[in-house]
């Protein structure tokens, strides 16, 4: 458990709270009305999980192009565990989290395709979805279908959009067609689990790595046609054999430094190595030159921000997923669960790749 929730605010009560006299003489009344607090989880220095501490901050009313949102659940991501870690360098301190699902509050001037009592999910920037409610940009918040439950929303969005962007729209030369092999690392994970069904769903033959046989056998039964377990198996030779020494058409590879040599290895002739995370480390600088001696191979570096930095990309991606989760393609597995108070453990569960599919911060 954490420590106690510290007071950031000076005025503790809910907007529903009566303000008595003479504080309506030194106060704007009017902004101190929609001051509320929220509990959150905050880093003020780079570290290790014993820096997410349980904090109490104030939210005001949504300005311009923003909406107010009370979240149901909260979904936990990897860029979270790089965000606090200070992989990822930001600025302190930082209130953590990319990805929940909730209830609209309040609509700021402008935002048109959300009004208060929408249910909605979001994937997004900037950071700060680990608390009850925030205010936040509008762009990037959909309207959360009502076949959808919250957590499934708060599990899906970062992770289903990031499938749905690498499978639909991170593609070789002339595309994926039905039949193609693909690898994808970490098959068992959050994105991973995703991937494996959707993939399946578009007819390719997904091979999936995962470090252990009980992880290999859950990416197998959610529709990867092969798995490999890279901690006791060469994926390498085992890709070759698969393929009858073909190699497959894209590495999806959020692996990073220990999977990325091989992984070019993979790949046939104009293959693509579309590179999207670092869980056991980033990718060490290397020479383009090696890339025409493999192959005339392919490279890309992928963020989901840049897919989601309009609405209309945005709302285009979530409807393929809103799409594929509601007619039960893909299912998305919770199998975890930790009260926003235990996000300690969450995080080092998540590094220790002790979990699988998705992992839902409760509140
Ligand atoms: N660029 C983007 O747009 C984008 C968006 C979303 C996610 N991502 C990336 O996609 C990956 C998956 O994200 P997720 O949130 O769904 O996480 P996750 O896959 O549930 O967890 C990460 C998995 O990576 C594997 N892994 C391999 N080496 C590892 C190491 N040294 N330390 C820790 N884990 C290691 C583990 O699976 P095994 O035990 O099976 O190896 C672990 O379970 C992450 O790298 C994340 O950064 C990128």
């Amino acid at each position: 458990m954490l420590a106690n929730v510290t007071k950031k605010l000076h005025f503790g009560r809910k907007t529903s709270n009566p303000v008595h006299g003479n504080m309506a003489k030194h106060f704007n009344l009017e902004k101190f009305m929609t001051l509320q607090t929220s509990r959150a989880i905050r880093i003020d220095q780079h570290g290790g999980p014993e820096q997410l501490k349980l904090v109490e901050v104030s939210v005001g009313d949504p300005g311009a192009g923003e909406v107010r949102i009370r979240h149901h659940a909260v979904g936990l991501n990897f860029i979270d565990v790089y965000q606090r870690s200070g992989l990822y360098p930001m600025a302190m301190p930082l209130q953590l989290g990319m990805e929940a699902a909730g209830v609209i509050e309040a609509v700021g001037a402008g935002v048109t395709h959300l009004q208060p009592g929408d249910r909605a999910a979001y994937a997004s920037q900037p950071p700060g979805s680990y608390c009850d409610v925030r205010v936040m940009p509008a762009k990037s918040v959909c309207k959360l279908p009502d076949a959808i439950s919250f957590e499934t929303g708060a599990a899906m969005m970062l992770k289903g959009l990031t499938a749905q962007y690498l499978l639909k729209r991170t593609q070789p030369q002339g595309g994926l067609q039905p039949g193609d092999f693909v690898l994808f690392h970490a098959a068992a994970g959050g994105v991973g689990l995703i991937a494996c069904q959707w993939a399946k769903a578009m007819g390719l033959q997904l091979i999936g790595t995962a470090g252990s046989d009980a992880k290999c056998a859950l990416a197998l039964a959610n529709g990867a046609a092969f798995a490999i377990n890279y901690s006791t198996e060469d994926f390498l030779a085992r890709v070759k054999d698969i393929t009858a020494g073909r190699g497959v058409k894209v590495v999806y590879d959020s692996v990073g430094k220990d999977t990325w040599d091989k992984s070019l290895d993979c790949l046939q002739p104009f293959g693509l190595m579309a590179s999207f995370g670092n869980a056991s480390g980033p990718v060490p600088p290397f020479a383009p030159g090696i890339l025409g001696a493999k192959g005339s191979l392919y490279v890309t570096r992928q963020t989901l921000f840049t897919h989601i930095a309009t609405r209309e990309s945005t709302q285009a991606m979530a409807d393929d997923l809103f799409a594929v989760v509601s007619s039960g393609q893909v299912n998305i597995h919770i199998d975890q669960r930790f009260p926003l108070e235990e996000v300690q453990q969450a995080h080092r569960d998540l590094e220790a790749r002790k979990t699988t599919g998705c992992t839902v911060l409760t509140l």
